[in-house]
């Protein structure tokens, strides 16, 4: 049987880390994908890093889709040339360095070559959509899918309107990610942060303050997370955790409300970590944990985490249907 390919073009625009997630992920559904890099060493190495990184999913029995990781390749194509890169591309995903200024040199250059029903997404993790995108003729068409690192594994995409985007765009962004096999949320408005690095701050802020107070150490803190909270977070958020925790949310506000209200006004002032007298003492007991010669190490084991409890999340969701 021939390989259920589509005919639609996606581009990537920027072949790095991220961009090259994306390639495998658009790929695993058949698209036909074109990466695209200033730099053309970025892209002859994207396409040997993707194929190696597909056939050893494929060997590990952890390869998306139903295609196979050759057919899948056969899908992914490289290019320089930014006008055959976007050229009746019907979504761009930008994945170039997270510098403002130059993402707003690449949309006024994507802004001249791109058609009027292409939708131009950003990888961005915290640039506001209406910053990308504000003087641009196409500028209704942009929005942010913003990935997790690593896309392969965490599913979650942000989608942020800017407030000039179309609604069709940001629904259609919503409907290509779920065709990929990720999740999307989509904002109903920008808003700095988005909404992931918002609760990630805020969970960064209270370990912050709770370490410099001398309540907890470095090692202690993380335990709370990963040994505590993280076991149930993976499975459910916050708020239905909370629904769970005592006959339903109603009866969880009127347990645990006025507590809640009264710990939290307790929590102190926003933690400036370029300026805190605890940075040292915390980078001193990061070290000492994971050494800087083992962050390759380190991150190999939480890839390789990820990738068992993103099987496991997946068996979980056939057996209760969720
Ligand atoms: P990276 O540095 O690995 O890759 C950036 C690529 O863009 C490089 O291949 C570079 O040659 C290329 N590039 C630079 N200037 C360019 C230009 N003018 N035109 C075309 N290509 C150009 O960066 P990474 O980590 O892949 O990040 C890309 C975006 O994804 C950033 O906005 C980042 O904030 C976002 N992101 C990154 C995550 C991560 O964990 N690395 C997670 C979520 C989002």
């Amino acid at each position: 049987m021939a390989p259920n390919y589509k005919t639609e073009k996606v581009t990537i625009f920027g072949s790095g880390l991220i961009g090259r997630s994306w390639a495998m992920l658009f790929a695993s559904v058949g698209y036909q994908v074109t990466v695209y890099d200033i730099i053309p060493k970025q892209v002859t190495d994207a396409l040997a890093d993707i194929k190696v990184q597909l056939e050893t999913l494929e060997k590990d029995g952890l390869l998306r889709g139903e295609l196979t990781a050759a057919e899948q390749f056969q899908c992914v194509k490289g290019t320089t040339e930014l006008g055959v890169a976007v050229k009746d591309a019907i979504y761009v995903q930008e994945c170039v360095p997270e510098d403002l200024n130059l993402k707003m040199k690449v949309y006024h250059q994507l802004d001249k070559v791109m058609g009027d029903n292409t939708i131009l997404a950003s990888s961005t993790s915290c640039i506001l959509p209406s910053k990308l995108s504000e003087g641009l003729k196409h500028r209704s068409q942009v929005v942010i899918a913003h990935p997790v690192n690593p896309p392969y594994y965490v599913p979650l995409i942000e989608v942020v309107p800017a407030p000039w985007t179309k609604p069709e765009v940001a629904k259609k962004t919503k409907e290509i990610m779920l065709e990929i096999g990720q999740e999307p949320v989509v904002l109903t408005r920008e808003i700095d942060g988005f909404v992931l690095n918002r609760i990630q701050y805020a969970i960064l802020n209270e370990a912050w303050r709770l370490v410099s107070d001398g309540v907890v150490n470095v090692e202690d803190i993380d335990k709370v997370i990963s040994e505590g909270l993280g076991m149930r977070y993976a499975f459910l958020g916050s708020l239905e955790t909370a629904h769970l925790n005592a006959e339903g949310m109603q009866s969880y506000i009127e347990r645990y409300g006025k507590t809640i209200n009264s710990v939290s006004k307790t929590s102190g002032a926003i933690p400036n970590m370029n300026d805190s007298k605890s940075a040292e003492s915390i980078c001193e007991q990061l070290n000492k944990l994971v050494p800087i010669e083992k962050l390759p190490e380190r991150r190999a084991w939480r890839d390789a985490c990820l990738t068992r409890l993103s099987i496991l999340k997946n068996e979980m969701k056939k057996t209760y249907k969720k």
